[in-house]
């Protein structure tokens, strides 16, 4: 467990006690997936790491991975309740995240970012794939 500001604490999810206050987080920030409740629950409970932020008795932001346990971590969604960013809350469920697949041995810890969001990921020390002379390729459907 950790904190992160006089009010806030780093804990894992418990989806279900906390899947509400999880699902509120995807919807203010107008995210789809809150429009797929059933099956953001089911990713919820199969995240290999799912990590709320908590401010009195209220869930403000909501991390979750997928790994295989031993090489690789994608870290899947981070999302901070908008009246709450800037205060620190996503730093603290990134480097939560980032501390629990060392790079010793995850040596691939990727996402997709939104560009909005690049600032934020570079700031926590991660670097676009590019510089390493990499590129990703993506499978989608835009909604
Ligand atoms: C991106 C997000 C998770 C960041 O969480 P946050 O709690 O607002 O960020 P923090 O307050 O912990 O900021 C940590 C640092 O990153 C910087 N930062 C945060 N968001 C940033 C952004 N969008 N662009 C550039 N820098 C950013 C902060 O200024 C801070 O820098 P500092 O070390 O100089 O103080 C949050 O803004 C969010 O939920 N956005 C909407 C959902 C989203 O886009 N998620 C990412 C999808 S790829």
């Amino acid at each position: 467990m950790t904190t992160t500001g006089a009010r806030t604490e780093i804990r894992q999810a418990d989806p279900a006690t906390d899947f509400p206050g999880i699902l509120g987080v995807y919807a203010g920030n107008k995210w789809s997936h809150a429009r797929a409740p059933e099956r953001l629950r089911i990713a919820v409970e199969r995240a290999d790491l799912a990590l709320v932020a908590v401010q009195d008795d209220e869930v403000v932001g909501f991390v979750r991975t997928m790994s295989d346990g031993a090489f690789a971590v994608y870290i899947a969604d981070i999302l901070v309740l908008p009246e709450h960013q800037g205060q620190g809350i996503g730093r603290n469920l990134l480097a939560a995240v980032l501390d629990h697949y060392p790079l010793e041995t995850f040596h691939h810890q990727v996402l997709i970012a939104e560009r909005d969001a690049e600032g934020f990921y570079r700031r926590m020390g991660m670097t676009a794939v590019g510089a390493f002379g990499l590129t990703a390729f993506i499978r989608t459907k835009h909604d």
